[in-house]
């Protein structure tokens, strides 16, 4: 309710920040990355497996035209231009690529519109950031398995080799694989098979990695990383010793789960142990981390040329004895303020946390931003005032991190372009600086407020003196 409240009256008048929370005027690093980002089924088309299945997404939503960037790539530039951003984070679809997952057969076409794609971009000025599992994986492969199944790893090397190879000349900031952990999570049955996935994901990547590293990387003189996700976590109760580990832990599962064996070479002790210790929980094995071997290990150290990473909120953790494998249980402070999404909270401060949490743990990699964003729900809303206050307050806290924290912040992406299809949310839920009118099958885009707010801050490099 007095989020509800807040929502209201910064509409109404602004939004001051809290005294403690005043934004400094200061700028980002020279040659700063800014960018705004999509995926491709969420603005293009074919998930449809699962979208086809009814009941699983909000109003029976597809992404079977989603907002038709496939035919519309200028109309996409000009917004971009009209954002102001030097680069734009895409995903290319591997199904659209490698129809039934291998090599055997290669899709011209759809390697064509990525040219396009990236043709357009530049002539604009604007630079790609191309990222090439962004969910959507061929059914073939899906059918075998898809994750679960090691031969995975493979094929995700064969795909990486014909998209660097056709357009490794003209992309030169790649994302192996976005979020990791939901990938894991969400997309496989509960038990085991989440950390086999995340098994299979990570070496997977660590491979093409490696590709690029021997093949293209002279050549091409790219940068390649994985992009992990991670909400920030505060003990629910700061002066319970139980709850500060827990937040700990949330921690190392949801960002070390990956980034350990990534800048490491393998998991977590913690989290080794915990999982063997939930394993026997009640006498029973309920799941196993699988292990890497000596060889695995060193394969997959130091496959990583930046840390990429999307945030969006702060989870209040505190002990749960057995109900999951992490052991901890996550609610929000009901003083947050809200979003269009249940599971986003406007809260800042965890932002510049979590990205000195990331410096700290991981020997200051250079950080680039992959997703940062908020959502409304509802009806064409243009006067996204919510939009403005978030990205005006992340950034700042970024701003902080690097100015005062000295976090090695390279860039920053904005989640995102155009309102788009929202996964199980369908197009209910709004993260976008333009809206598309679906009623009109022209799907027109229009800008909302924040267009002009964030075009601003390009502009300035920052906050402006
Ligand atoms: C994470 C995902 O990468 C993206 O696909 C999604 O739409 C946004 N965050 C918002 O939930």
């Amino acid at each position: 309710r007095s989020a509800h409240l807040y929502h209201q009256i910064i509409r109404q008048n602004g939004f001051p920040l809290p005294v403690e929370e005043e934004p400094i005027y200061g700028h980002f690093p020279e040659g700063f990355v800014w960018s705004v980002a999509t995926a491709s089924y969420q603005v293009n088309y074919i998930w449809d497996a699962f979208t086809h299945t009814a009941f699983r997404i909000a109003n029976y939503d597809t992404g079977d035209i989603a907002c038709d960037s496939y035919n519309k790539i200028s109309e996409d530039v000009e917004m971009l231009k009209k954002l102001r951003v030097n680069h734009y984070r895409f995903s290319v679809s591997w199904p659209r690529i490698l129809p039934d997952g291998t090599t055997r057969q290669i899709n011209q076409a759809g390697l064509n519109h990525y040219h396009r794609l990236v043709d357009a971009l530049l002539a604009a000025n604007i630079k790609p950031q191309v990222t090439l599992y962004h969910w959507d994986l061929p059914q073939a492969l899906q059918n075998v398995g898809g994750w679960e199944n090691d031969t995975i790893i493979e094929r995700f090397r064969d795909y990486a080799d014909v998209v660097f190879s056709n357009l490794g000349d003209k992309v030169k900031f790649w994302i192996t694989i976005n979020e990791p952990y939901n990938v894991a999570n969400i997309g496989s049955r509960p038990g085991t098979a989440p950390y086999i996935v995340g098994h299979n994901l990570i070496k997977a990547h660590a491979e093409a990695w490696h590709l690029y590293n021997d093949k293209y990387r002279a050549k091409q003189g790219g940068i390649v990383g994985i992009t992990i996700n991670s909400d920030w976590a505060e003990p629910r109760n700061p002066y319970k010793q139980e709850d500060i580990d827990a937040a700990r832990r949330f921690l190392e599962f949801q960002i070390g789960w990956f980034a350990h064996p990534v800048f490491n070479g393998d998991y977590s002790d913690l989290m080794k142990n915990r999982i063997r210790e939930r394993s026997l929980a009640g006498g029973r094995p309920i799941s196993r981390l699988p292990e890497f071997t000596p060889e695995e290990v060193k394969r997959i150290k130091g496959t990583h040329d930046y840390f990429g990473f999307n945030h969006y909120t702060t989870i209040l953790a505190s002990n749960l004895d057995f109900k999951n494998l992490q052991g901890v249980g996550t609610i929000y402070d009901r003083t947050w303020l809200n979003s269009g999404s249940t599971w986003l909270k406007v809260t800042p401060p965890g932002f510049r946390k979590i990205l000195n949490f990331i410096k700290n743990e991981y020997g200051s990699p250079p950080i680039y931003i992959t997703e940062n964003g908020i959502s409304e729900r509802g009806d064409m809303d243009l006067n996204d005032v919510h939009r403005i206050h978030y990205y005006e307050s992340y950034l700042n806290q970024a701003l902080k991190a690097y100015l005062i924290d000295g976090v090695d912040i390279r860039g920053y992406t904005a989640w995102t372009l155009m309102d788009n299809l929202e996964w199980a949310a369908g197009f209910d839920e709004k993260f976008g600086f333009f809206y598309v009118n679906h009623s009109d099958p022209s799907l027109p885009r229009i800008p909302k407020k924040s267009v002009t707010y964030y075009a601003t801050m390009i502009n300035c490099n920052g906050f402006p003196d």
